[in-house]
C-alpha cells in the first residue's frame, strides 16, 4: 500500500496552522497521516513526541515511526475502498489510551463513505479533545471538474460527475471513472483503483445535527477544500 507523496504541492501544515493557531504544548493526532507528512512539513513546529499518527497503510506507518521515532505511528487495518482492500470494515477503532488537543484528518473521508465518516467522528469526540477539523470534498463545480479531469487523465474516460454540481444530490461516490453511487450512505466494499466522495454541505449539517453533532463548515484560505471543523464548547456531552 501505497505511502502519501510529500512534495510541495503535499504540504497542508499551513492550513493545520490557519485552523489551530499555536499548537506548540499540545497533543496532536493526525488521523490517516501517512507516514507524517505533516509533522515533517511543521518543521520542529510540532514535537514530535507530541505527535500521533493512525493510518490503514503498514508501509506508511513502519517508514513514519523509523523517520521520527520520538513520534507514534499505530497502523489500524480497516478496509478502505482505495487504499486498503484486505482490511476489515467493522474493525473496531484503536484503544490508544492518550488523550489529543487537536485532531486532524486531511484528505481521509474524500476516500470513504459517510457511514465511515460518521462513525470516526464519533470516536474523534469520544477522546474530548479541544477541536477536530477534517477536510471533504463538497458537490462544488471547481472540485468536481478537478476530478473529472484527474479520471479522464487517467482513463481516457469518466463518467461525467460535473452534472451533480447542484443542491439535487446528498452524497456522490465515484468509483475509478466508470461507476458511480448517488445518496447512499453506507456502501458496500468495492474494491477500486480510485475512490471519492462528494458531500452536500447543508445535507451534512442536517445529518449531524440529526445526531446531536454540531459542525462548522469553513475553506481556510490556503485550501481548496473545505473542512468540518468541531469545537469542544460544540459537543454535547
Ligand atoms: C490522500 S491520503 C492523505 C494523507 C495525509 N493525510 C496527508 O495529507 O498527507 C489519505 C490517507 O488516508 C488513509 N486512510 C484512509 N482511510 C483510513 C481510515 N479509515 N483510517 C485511517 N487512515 C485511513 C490512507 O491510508 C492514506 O494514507
Amino acid at each position: 500500500m501505497a505511502i502519501h507523496p510529500r512534495n510541495s504541492s503535499t504540504n497542508r501544515f499551513p492550513i493545520f496552522k490557519e485552523i489551530f493557531g499555536d499548537i506548540k504544548k499540545y497533543n496532536i493526532l493526525d488521523f490517516g497521516g501517512s507516514s507524517g507528512n505533516l509533522l515533517y512539513f511543521s518543521q520542529g513546529e510540532i514535537l514530535e513526541n507530541s505527535y500521533t499518527c493512525i493510518d490503514i497503510s503498514k508501509e506508511a506507518t513502519d517508514s513514519g515511526q523509523s523517520e521520527f521515532p520520538k513520534a507514534r505511528f499505530d497502523y489500524y487495518d480497516r478496509y478502505n475502498w482505495m487504499y486498503n482492500h484486505n482490511g476489515n470494515l467493522d474493525l473496531k477503532f484503536p484503544n490508544i489510551n492518550k488523550s489529543y488537543d487537536f485532531i486532524w484528518a486531511y484528505s481521509v473521508f474524500s476516500h470513504t463513505d459517510l457511514d465511515e465518516m460518521l462513525k470516526t467522528i464519533k470516536w474523534m469526540i469520544s477522546l474530548n479533545p479541544k477541536k477536530i477539523a477534517v477536510s471533504f470534498l463538497d458537490l462544488e463545480l471547481a472540485l468536481l471538474t478537478y476530478f473529472y479531469n484527474k479520471r479522464i487523465e487517467s482513463y481516457g474516460y469518466s463518467i461525467d460527475i460535473r452534472k451533480f454540481c447542484n443542491n439535487d444530490f446528498n452524497t456522490v461516490s465515484l468509483f475509478d471513472s466508470n461507476m458511480l453511487t448517488v445518496n447512499k450512505l453506507k456502501l458496500e466494499s468495492y474494491n477500486c483503483d480510485h475512490f471519492v466522495t462528494f458531500y452536500n454541505i447543508d445535507f451534512l449539517k442536517e445529518y449531524f445535527a440529526e445526531q446531536d453533532i454540531y459542525i462548522n463548515i469553513i475553506t481556510p484560505k490556503n485550501s481548496t477544500v473545505p473542512f468540518l471543523v468541531i469545537d469542544r464548547k460544540d459537543i454535547n456531552d
